[in-house]
């Protein structure tokens, strides 16, 4: 049973140390561009947020883990009072919601619509994203354009246990929290893998103190299966970025997707 971002422990009280995709600057432009207000889907800790609040943008951030809405929650006071009353969290799963408002902007960063296993699942959100955009309101949707040599049974992905960014030092005890995703599962005929993850925080002399395990489940997505998915969900697509600064389409690196709702 998959436990990422659902449960208390390392993998959330570390999550914004650990997560910096290098894409901050990227929405909060396009929320300024926008207007506002702008929706974001999985919005996890309001790592980008709260940056498009304090730019002067609403934001509505949905998310369907408690634990990561609590710790977007936390981050209220600190933000000040204008900002905070231009941020509002909801607790919602991306596949079905109505929040019974339109906006220009729909933003699904950091992979997260790869959290999607299925097809129905991956279609379900795109349609309720095309019911909350106003017409030719824009989504924005970045993922990773797969590395076939990772995506093979038993392949190397599999075999080698691999460490996931630098250590990072725990906000509360100040210790150092390593992650190591340690193996990983791939079934090409869902496009589905599970790796799964270790979260160490050390103690001196390399003394472990706490040890915790999650499986991360992803769905990858090919470039042009992404496109037609967008394109039969009501969109038409006007960039593919391979990273924030806009250069073209790469094979293995992101996908980021712009597209707009057709009419
Ligand atoms: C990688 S985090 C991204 C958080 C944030 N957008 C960011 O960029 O830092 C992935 C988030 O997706 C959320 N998530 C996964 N599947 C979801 C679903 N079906 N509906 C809503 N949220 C979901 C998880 O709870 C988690 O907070």
């Amino acid at each position: 049973m998959p436990t990422f971002y659902k449960r208390p422990g390392l993998n959330i009280e570390t999550y914004d140390l650990r997560a910096n995709p290098g894409d901050v600057d990227f929405f909060v432009q396009q929320a300024l561009g926008s207007g506002g207000p702008v929706l974001e889907l999985a919005c996890g800790t309001g790592r980008i947020s709260w940056a498009i609040a304090a730019a002067g943008v609403h934001i509505t951030g949905l998310d369907r883990s408690p634990e990561m809405l609590r710790v977007a929650e936390s981050k209220r006071q600190a933000a000040g009072a204008a900002a905070s009353e231009r941020a509002q969290f909801i607790s919602r799963d991306m596949t079905a919601f109505d929040l019974g408002q339109r906006f220009p902007l729909v933003i699904c960063p950091f992979r997260s619509f790869q959290m999607l296993l299925t097809v129905e699942e991956e279609r379900d959100c795109l349609g309720a994203v095309y019911r909350h955009l106003e017409g030719g309101g824009r989504f924005i949707v970045p993922l990773f354009d797969p590395l076939l040599e990772y995506l093979v049974p038993g392949g190397v992905a599999a075999r080698t246990s691999m460490r996931i960014g630098e250590p990072v030092r725990h906000p509360v005890t100040g210790n150092d929290v390593v992650v190591d995703a340690m193996e990983r599962e791939n079934d090409p005929l869902t496009q589905t893998f599970v790796e799964r993850w270790r979260f160490r925080e050390m103690g001196a002399g390399g003394r472990v103190l706490r040890e915790e395990w999650e499986n991360l489940p992803m769905r990858w997505i090919y470039r042009y299966e992404m496109r037609y998915l967008l394109e039969l969900s009501g969109f038409d697509v006007e960039a593919e970025y391979s990273d924030y600064e806009g250069a073209p389409p790469a094979y293995g690196r992101e996908q980021i997707w712009v597209a707009h709702r057709r009419g």
